[in-house]
């Protein structure tokens, strides 16, 4: 058996924030969150929009790109660091809206490696034989955990949501996931986290809902290290060299980072899926965000070669290697 990515599908909400919208918040300014991240504006959920509403959002379209339809799914995993509820899942929730009566589902904490995770244990279980086909989710509502007076912070995060469906093969075939490599690095939980969450109260038991912390050259050190690793990795594991890959989706939380890994890989720049000037860091969702726009406008074609790579709070860090 194999994981075939059979489709994607994105949502962004309604709301779009802009650098200086941000700059009348904290003390900052579009040339600098341009200059130091290449984020130019944000999606934010409001109202009504929630990690539930937007996931189900992208889900639809993942299976309309698949040509599938929810008889087909019988496994859910959202990868959410931002989850409406302590339970019941993300996942069943998105069960229960597309009117889907089997299979099980379940939520996984990995940040911004969260889709890259989820990616991982999906594709185990479909090769296990535990599931025929798979919707994997990363939806996320960071809007709502940021400190709005940390100007090192806040900016540099959105809303959004991205799926895939991944239908499982039993024929010998091209197409599919070739590798995934999961790490994790716990001593090094304190360089990004949040400071609470659904369950934690502090001294008064006032509930704690929790706010995002960064020490960000930290992060953005250990980010350029390891996953440089992962793409040696993946390579090395496939007896690849890094020409036979078609195209680098990475997570999507600083240019900078991103053209550095595009640049290991020898990638033509157009090769390199960017989203973070528009979307901004949207963790678990940014991959399949960035997935469902290049599959969608035709840039990335059924045959090729895709490096997915994220980072996040943990540290946690993985790759994914996918003919698609
Ligand atoms: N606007 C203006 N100035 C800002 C600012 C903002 N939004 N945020 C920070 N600064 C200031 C700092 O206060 C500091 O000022 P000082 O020198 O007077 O103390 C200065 O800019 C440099 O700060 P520094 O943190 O060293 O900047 P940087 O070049 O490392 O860029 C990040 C900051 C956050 C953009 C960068 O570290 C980064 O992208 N890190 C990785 C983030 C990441 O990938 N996170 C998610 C992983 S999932």
């Amino acid at each position: 058996m194999r994981s075939v990515l059979a489709g994607a599908g994105g949502f962004l909400p309604g709301r779009v924030v802009t650098n200086d919208e941000m700059a009348a918040v904290v003390d900052t300014s579009d040339a600098w969150i341009r200059d130091r991240t290449g984020i130019h504006q944000r999606y934010r959920a409001e109202g009504a929009e929630t990690t539930t509403s937007m996931a189900v959002a992208a889900a639809r379209k993942a299976l309309d790109a698949a040509g599938a339809s929810p008889d087909d799914v019988d496994l859910i995993i959202v990868g959410t660091s931002t989850p409406d509820q302590a339970f019941p899942s993300v996942a069943v929730r998105v069960q229960a809206a597309l009117g889907i009566q089997k299979g099980f589902g379940f939520d996984v904490s990995a940040a911004c490696a969260g889709f890259v995770y989820a990616l991982s244990i999906a594709d185990e279980m479909i090769r296990a034989g535990r599931a025929r086909g798979a919707l994997v989710i990363g939806a996320e509502v960071f809007s709502r955990i940021l400190d709005y007076t940390d100007r090192g912070t806040c900016v540099l995060f959105g809303d959004g949501a991205g799926a895939v469906f991944l239908r499982a093969e039993a024929s010998e075939g091209e197409q599919g996931i070739l590798s995934t490599h999961l790490h994790a690095q716990g001593a090094l939980g304190d360089i990004l986290y949040v400071d609470g969450a659904i369950g934690v109260a502090d001294s008064a038991g006032q509930p704690l809902p929790g706010k995002l912390h960064m020490n960000g050259r930290e992060v953005f050190r250990h980010a350029v290290q390891r996953l440089s690793e992962s793409v040696d990795e993946a390579l090395a594991h496939n007896n690849l060299d890094r020409g036979a890959v078609d195209w680098l989706v990475p997570h999507q939380a600083n240019i900078r980072i991103i053209e550095g890994m595009g640049r290991k890989l020898g990638l033509a720049p157009e090769r390199v899926v960017i989203t973070v000037d528009r979307h901004a860091n949207t963790s678990a969702a940014s991959i399949p965000l960035a997935l469902a726009e290049a599959m969608g406008d035709g840039r990335i074609k059924r045959g090729q070669l895709v490096l997915m790579e994220a980072l996040g709070g943990g540290l946690v860090w993985g790759s994914a290697l996918v003919r698609i």
